[in-house]
Formats: structure tokens, sequence, C-alpha cells
């Protein structure tokens, strides 16, 4: 996060479990000591009052998810570079840009730190760039070689795919290393209402090059946003553009804003029949096309419930 270190998947919720006022070192006691507090509290079965908001937790209430999740003397296993905002677009959902501050830490010397100390999982270290957007982050290429240098398992990166960076290239396809880009429209017009910016063909464009210079998996995202591109001829046109690229695979999401409490507190969202035919659509048309298409699993269950609250 642009201004902690954060423990817990709950960033897109709360607080989470955190490490504030960062500077170049970072000590393995104050990691430890930190986590160790929730684990113990969690281990008796008192939710602190940080997990609250988590949708783990709100659906996973038996609580022995939580007696498994927290491994205080474990080596860290998952990174995601989450902090700093710098982007070169401006969405009109960015859940980013609603949750933190916009300032910025050297991230690289606490990794080197990290590595050093030996606080690393070698051989199963996630390493996710979220952001901001990596492609106007100056320490970007000098953090993915740090990475890489020690072969990590998993390497993601979410980018807006307006601008390409010819570093992508250098990672290999190892069967998990992925690069996620958000289209999230199949026409310029509404692309730049969604991203405050006319770039849709300079992402196609982008993407496409990226197809032709690498071999790592490309996933194509497309988040379902209210009155915005929530209908099936946006989708059509997405899906019917992307399909010409090869060797791609889909996603579809649903804007945080709608299903977690981002910013605001939590209101029940009942998932709208035309929601479940956008679904059913893109996996349609994903089968007969022979193209990949998968649904992350906050989306399953949100779909199955009918509901998120
Ligand atoms: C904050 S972005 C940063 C990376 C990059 N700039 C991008 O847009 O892909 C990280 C991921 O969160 C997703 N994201 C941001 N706000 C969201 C929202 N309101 N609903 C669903 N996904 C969102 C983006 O699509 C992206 O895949
Ligand atoms: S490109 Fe990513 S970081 Fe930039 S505004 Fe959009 S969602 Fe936020």
């Amino acid at each position: 996060m642009p201004n902690k270190i954060q423990f817990c998947c709950s960033a897109a919720e709360g607080p989470g479990i955190q490490l504030t006022g960062i500077s170049g070192q970072i000590d393995k006691n104050a990691i430890w000591d930190k986590k160790r507090k929730y684990i113990s509290l969690l281990k008796k079965g008192i939710i602190p009052k940080e997990c609250n908001k988590c949708y783990e937790y709100k659906e996973n209430q038996k609580g022995s998810f939580f007696k498994n999740l927290f491994q205080a003397d474990e080596k860290t296993s998952y990174i995601v570079v989450n902090h700093f905002l710098d982007c070169n677009c401006n969405c009109i959902y960015c859940s980013q840009k609603i949750l933190y501050p916009n300032q910025s830490y050297e991230l690289l010397p606490i990794i080197k730190h990290f590595y050093k100390n030996d606080l690393i999982d070698l051989n199963s270290l996630r390493v996710e760039f979220q952001g901001g957007d990596v492609s106007v982050l100056n320490e970007f290429e000098a953090l993915l070689n740090e990475f890489k240098k020690h072969n990590p398992k998993t390497i993601s990166i979410h980018t807006n795919g307006i601008k390409y960076l010819s570093a992508y290239e250098t990672i290999k396809n190892n069967g998990n290393n992925h690069i996620c880009i958000s289209l999230d429209a199949g026409t310029r017009e509404t692309f730049k209402q969604i991203k405050g910016t006319d770039s849709f063909y300079e992402v196609l464009e982008n993407i496409q090059k990226l197809r032709e210079h690498s071999d790592i998996n490309i996933i194509l995202k497309y988040i379902i946003i209210e009155n915005v591109n929530d209908n099936l001829y946006e989708l059509s046109q997405f899906l019917d553009v992307v399909s010409d690229i090869e060797n791609i695979s889909i996603t579809l999401n649903i804007d945080y804003r709608s299903i977690l409490s981002i910013g605001k507190s939590r209101k029940r969202f009942d998932v709208p029949p035309h929601y479940y035919e956008m679904f059913q659509y893109a996996k349609s048309y994903c089968e007969e096309n022979n193209i990949s298409y998968y649904v992350n699993s906050l989306e399953e269950r949100i779909l199955e419930k009918g509901y998120s609250n």
C-alpha cells in the first residue's frame, strides 16, 4: 500500500493487518509480532475489529479458515506490489484511488532486504504487481529483475495496457505467470467514458504486440460497471475485437464498488438478471470460439448466492 505494508487480503475492504511507518529496513520481529497478536486472537475465536469487513471472514464464519490462514513463523510467500498510485489514466471505478493516499516509498531496498535476510519462501513466492500502473513506475524494471533473479513461482502484472513496456517480454511463460489487462469495453466511446482517456485502439495494438513478442498468458478483463458497460452489445463488441488475438483468456468481474464496501458502509447488492445473461453470454462465446474463460472465486460465490452483502 502507498503508506504501509499490509499482511492480508482484506485490502479491498478495510485496513487489514498492517505495518506503518515504512523505511528501507524492516525488522523481521516487527512483522512476526504484528502477526502473532492477530493469530492468537483468531485462534481463540476472537475476531479483531480490523477483520470485520473482510469478505473471506464473512464467507467463512466458522473460524477454522482463519486458524489455518496465518502461520506466524512462515516466510513470505505472497507479495502484492501496491505501494504506488501513479497512473496514466483515470478509471471511474478505480478502487485504489478511493482507498489510499497518493504517497509512495521505494520498495526495491525492502525487497532486497527480504531476500538477503531469508524472509521469503523461494519455492512458493507469488508476486502480484498492482498499483497505480507499472508502466509509469520508475522502479518497475528493477523490481521485476530482482524478483526474476530468484525465479518466483508466479509473477502477475495488472496494467491498463496503454503504455507498452518491452520488460513484459522478459517474463517467461512458466504456466503461472500472466499479464492481466482490464479493457472493460468493446468500443472506443465506452472505453473513453470508463478510463477518461481515448486510448482504446492503442491498448488493442499493445495487446497484439505483446502476443507477438511473448508467449506469456494474457488475461483480458471486462469489469461490469452499472449503467456504463452492463449490456450485451458492449460485451459482444469486446468479445469480437479480442477474439482475433491468439491465445488469450477472458474474465468478467463485477465492479467492486457494487459488491464490496469500498470507502462506504456495506450495502446489499442483488445481482441483476442481465448480469447473469452477460456471464452466460461470455462463457458460451468463449466455448464456441475456443477461448479460455474463467470467473474468479469472489464472483462465483456472489453469482451462486445471487447477492453480496
Ligand atoms: C487497481 S488496479 C492497478 C493495476 C492497473 N492499473 C489496472 O488497472 O489493471 C489492480 C486491479 O484492480 C482492478 N480494479 C480496480 N478497481 C476495481 C473495481 N472497482 N472493480 C473491480 N476491479 C477493480 C483493476 O482492474 C486491476 O486488475
Ligand atoms: S488504470 Fe488501474 S490504477 Fe489506473 S485508474 Fe485505472 S484501475 Fe486505477
